[in-house]
């Protein structure tokens, strides 16, 4: 951890850089700063494995470290300062100096601020919410008891929720419910897709789901979401078919089992098939919630709340529609319905989505579900 790092290096004096030197004989007639304000931004480029998340847990002791490598620099409310010893090129931006355009000294406050936002999720902010997503009541139960799990881990003992499969119907709402959860809780969720897992060599994969499992573990309280978990944790009957799914398995299996029970790390995973996955990955699974499709009710509440999204106005029958749309998911509702109603309303140059723009939907959704049914028969 950075901050250990810190801890054991801190006193540990570098030579300064031909930049940081110069600016502290050439700027002479330039203010010291009294305060400056910083704020970790990151990497200037992104690639793989590569964490844009820190934390700091001693501030005094970051505080002189950052005055020991910029020492001399000047600073304004614009500059970047890159840090050049533990994590090389990860750069820090001045929020405020003060004053500006000022040189930092020996006795220049540094403060930092930490964006909780950073540290929350793997993938980019999630503006779903729970209540977004209709229906069901079974699988948002379970979060509510992992929102209390997380609120007070400890008081849960050996009862903590642990490994949790979601599955059912394609657009159903599972991976639109994590969302929800990653957008009310206020502790890291790590989500990923299996397939994002599968690396190019033997041994990439189980280091890959081992490296995620060790971050949430670190930043436990935590949560980490598999999305299509059955591209990587396949049925022992389907394993021949690639080679290097039994070591895959393996890892997870190792995973989910935990060996400190206290890490506080919970696992949802998500799969459209449970019967497809490997039996021993699915025996881990504490509870299998299935996600079915909406019934009447639910349908009423997706198409009403998604016309009210429409960028153009709507004469529509929403209870004509609930019939209509028996069987279908809320994706689809929302997908092949309404956006293909929408569309063919503004290709039509009207300002007004109508009941002939839906019946052209349900007509060109029934022609693509006949012509993918036919590919497999
Ligand atoms: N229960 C629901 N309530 C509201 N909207 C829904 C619901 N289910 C699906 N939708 C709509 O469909 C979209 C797709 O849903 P989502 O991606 O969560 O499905 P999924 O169950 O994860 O599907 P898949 O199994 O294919 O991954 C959502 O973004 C939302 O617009
Ligand atoms: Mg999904």
């Amino acid at each position: 951890m950075l901050s250990d790092f810190l801890k054991n290096n801190s006193k540990k004096s570098e030579p300064k850089s031909q930049s940081q030197k110069s600016a502290v004989f050439t700027k002479d007639n330039k203010n010291n700063a009294q305060c400056i304000v910083l704020k970790a931004v990151g990497y200037p480029f992104e690639f793989e494995m590569m964490e844009n998340s820190l934390e700091i847990t001693d501030e005094g002791l970051f505080e002189q470290y950052a005055r020991d490598q910029w020492l001399g620099m000047e600073v304004n409310s614009e500059t970047y300062l890159f840090d050049q010893k533990i994590i090389p090129d990860f750069a820090f931006k001045v929020i405020s100096a003060e004053p500006e355009n000022s040189i930092i000294s020996e006795k220049t406050k540094i403060e930092i601020i930490i964006d909780k936002k950073n540290n929350k999720t793997d993938l980019t902010e999630s503006t779903v919410k729970l209540s977004d997503v209709v229906g069901q009541t079974n699988a948002k139960n379970k979060i509510k008891v992992i929102e209390k799990f997380l609120l007070d881990p400890e008081s849960f003992g050996v009862w903590a929720p642990k490994n949790i499969l979601f599955y059912g119907h394609p657009g159903t709402g599972k991976t639109m419910l994590v969302k929800g959860l990653a957008g009310e809780v206020e502790v890291p969720l790590h989500l990923v897709k299996a397939t994002s897992l599968i690396g190019e060599h033997v041994g990439d994969a189980a280091s890959k789901i081992h490296d995620l499992f060790e971050k949430a573990s670190k930043n436990s309280p935590s949560i980490i979401f598999i999305d299509e978990i059955d591209a990587i944790a396949l049925h022992r009957s389907f394993q021949s078919l690639r080679g290097d799914v039994s070591e895959i398995v393996n890892a997870l299996l190792t995973e989910l089992d935990g060996i400190d029970e206290n890490k506080f790390v919970i696992t949802i995973c998500a799969t459209n098939n449970p019967s497809s996955l490997d039996s021993a990955v699915r025996s881990r699974f504490e509870e299998e919630i299935e996600f079915i499709l909406p019934n009447d009710k639910d349908r009423y509440e997706i198409f009403k709340r998604n016309i009210e999204t429409l960028p153009i106005d709507c004469d529509l029958n929403i209870g004509k529609l609930v019939k209509l749309s028996k069987n279908m998911s809320g994706r689809d509702i929302k997908e092949k319905i309404l956006k293909t109603a929408l569309h063919h309303a503004i290709a039509n140059d009207k300002d007004i989505v109508d009941m002939s723009d839906i019946d052209y939907a349900f007509e060109s959704s029934k022609i693509r579900t006949e012509n993918i049914k036919g590919m497999f028969e």
